[in-house]
C-alpha cells in the first residue's frame, strides 16, 4: 500500500520516493534566464506548474520562460531516478539546489520482526538528535530576528512585508519537532527566545490536534501558523525597554503593570495596522484572557471568552507552558512534565479545558526531550512518544543508577519492557546544569 505526504527537505527519509517536487528556494520566484536553464536541465522531461503574469500555467520543462515562479514540477520520467530514490546522500543535494519540500510516497514496509522495529526507533532517535543540531542555529537566527522585529516596531511602523520576509527566512530552516524539544534543553530569556520557542511548540502541537481531530487548519500552511504564534507578543514592542527587561515584579496597581498588561492590546492594534488576518491580530489580542474573565491575570478585561478562538487560547496554553519550562534564571525551573502537572491543575479556570486535553494528548505526559528517573535508578531522555500510552515512550538510557554515564546509550522501549517504568521526571537543569544540551547531543543511540 503506498500512500503520499508533503514533506520539507529536512525530513525526507530514505527508502521515500519523491513524486512532486512542491517548493523552491528564492531563485526560483521571478526566474532568471539561467535558473530557468539550470531547472531544465536538472529535472529534464518532467512537467512544471508556474505562476506566469498572475495566472496559474502548466508546461513542459521546455516551455518554462524567464519570470515564471515555480509552483509545482510532477510527471517525473523515471530518467531522473536519481535525484527522486531518496538516499542519504540526495538530501543535501536537493537543499544545494534549492529543492526544499516535496509529495513523496511512502513505502509502507511495516517493521515485521522485533528487532527490525527497534532499529527503525534507534535511527528515528538518531536522526532526531542530528534535527536538533541543525535547529540550535534556526533558533539562534530566530530570536535575533525576534529582537530586531521588536526593535524596529519600537522605532516606527512595522511593514508587514518585513515581518513576512523576517520570518519565511527563519522558520525555513527551522523543524518545529526538533524546536520543541529544544525549547526545554535550553533557557529562554522572556521576550525574544520565548517567542521562538512558544511559536515551534504551537505550530507542533496545533497540527498534531487539527490533525487527530480531522479538522482543517485556519492557517493557510504551517509556515503561517508558525507566524501567528510567533506574534502573540509583538505588543510588547511598545512597553519600553526597561519596564519589558526588567527583572522585578511590578506592583498590581503600578503604572509599568499597567503597561506590561497593555501588550496584547497594542499587539492587536500593530497587527491589524499592517493589514494582518483577524485570527492573527486575536490570537496577539487574547492570549492573556481565561476562561474565568474575572480573573486579575486576565487581560484585556471585558472580553467574552466565546470571542477567543481556539487558536488564541491555544496559544494561552503555550505561551504559559514555554515561560515554565524555558525558565532557568531565577530560582524555579520546570521540568516539561512537572509544568504539564501545573497547568493541568488551572485547566478549567484559566484554560480551555478541552484544548488542555487535546494539548497534553499530543505532546505526551513526558514530552519528547524530557528528562527521566526510571524505576531502576537509571536516567535518559523520552525520544519517542506513542499515542496509546503516554506513560510509556521510548527512552534513551545514558546514565547508571550511580551516576556513571554509559558508554554507549541504549533506547528502551517501555512498551516492550513492561518491567521498566517512569519513576519520576527530573529538571535539566537541576541534574545536567548547563550541559544539558551538550550531553543530549553527544549521545549515540544503539
Ligand atoms: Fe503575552
Ligand atoms: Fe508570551
Amino acid at each position: 500500500m503506498t500512500r503520499t505526504a508533503n514533506i520539507g527537505v529536512e525530513d525526507l527519509k530514505p527508502n521515500t520516493k519523491i513524486v512532486e517536487f512542491t517548493k523552491f528556494a528564492k531563485p526560483y520566484a521571478n526566474m532568471e534566464e539561467k535558473i530557468c536553464k539550470f531547472i531544465q536541465h536538472n529535472l529534464k522531461g518532467a512537467s512544471a506548474e508556474v505562476e506566469r503574469g498572475g495566472k496559474k500555467v502548466t508546461c513542459q520543462m521546455t516551455q518554462l520562460k524567464a519570470g515564471d515562479t515555480m509552483i509545482k514540477v510532477f510527471d517525473l520520467p523515471t530518467s531522473l531516478s536519481k535525484l527522486t530514490t531518496v538516499s542519504k546522500g540526495l538530501i543535501p543535494e536537493l537543499k544545494k539546489r534549492g529543492f526544499l519540500g516535496f509529495t513523496v510516497e511512502l513505502i509502507e514496509k511495516k517493521p515485521s520482526t522485533k528487532q527490525e522495529k527497534r532499529q527503525a526507533s534507534v535511527q528515528e532517535a538518531n536522526q532526531f538528535i542530528q534535527k536538533i543540531k541543525q535547529s540550535i542555529i534556526a533558533r539562534e537566527e530566530a530570536t535575533d530576528t525576534a529582537r530586531n522585529m521588536l526593535d524596529s516596531a519600537r522605532k516606527g511602523k512595522p511593514s508587514a512585508e518585513e515581518v513576512k520576509s523576517n520570518i519565511d527566512n527563519v522558520m525555513g530552516k527551522s523543524s518545529p519537532e526538533a524546536m520543541t524539544a529544544i525549547a526545554s534543553l535550553q533557557s529562554s530569556d522572556q521576550t525574544y527566545a520565548h517567542c521562538v520557542d512558544a511559536a515551534a511548540i504551537f505550530q507542533t502541537a496545533y497540527y498534531a490536534i487539527k490533525k487527530k481531530k480531522k479538522e482543517k487548519p485556519i492557517f493557510e500552511d504551517e509556515k503561517m501558523a508558525m507566524f501567528g504564534a510567533f506574534m502573540h507578543d509583538f505588543g510588547k514592542a511598545k512597553v519600553p525597554k526597561d519596564i519589558l527587561e526588567s527583572t522585578v515584579r511590578f506592583e498590581r496597581e503600578s503604572k509599568e503593570m499597567h503597561l506590561l498588561q497593555s501588550h496584547p492590546k497594542f499587539g492587536a492594534e500593530l497587527l491589524a495596522g499592517m493589514g494582518m488576518p483577524d485570527f492573527i491580530v486575536n490570537m496577539a489580542h487574547y492570549h492573556h484572557v481565561k476562561v474565568d474573565t474575572s480573573l486579575n491575570s486576565s487581560y484585556p478585561q471585558g472580553v467574552k471568552y466565546d470571542d477567543v478562538i481556539m487558536e488564541a487560547r491555544l496559544v494561552s496554553i503555550v505561551d504559559v507552558y514555554q515561560a515554565l519550562i524555558g525558565r532557568r534564571s531565577y530560582k524555579k525551573s520546570w521540568a516539561p512534565a512537572a509544568a504539564i502537572r501545573y497547568i493541568d491543575a488551572l485547566a478549567g479556570a484559566e484554560f480551555d479545558d478541552g484544548i488542555w486535553e487535546d494539548f497534553v494528548s499530543v505532546m505526551g505526559i513526558y514530552p519528547k526531550g524530557s528528562l527521566v528517573e526510571m524505576s531502576d535508578g537509571t536516567i535518559g531522555f523520552v525520544m519517542n512518544v506513542p499515542d496509546d500510552d503516554l506513560e510509556r515512550p521510548e527512552v534513551v538510557i545514558f546514565r547508571d543508577a550511580d551516576g556513571k554515564d554509559f558508554e554507549k546509550p541504549t533506547l528502551v522501549d517501555l512498551a516492550e519492557e513492561q518491567d521498566l517504568e517512569i519513576e519520576q521526571d527530573l529538571d535539566h537543569y537541576e541534574v545536567l546544569g548547563d550541559d544539558a544540551m551538550d550531553i543530549f547531543l553527544q549521545l549515540e543511540v544503539r
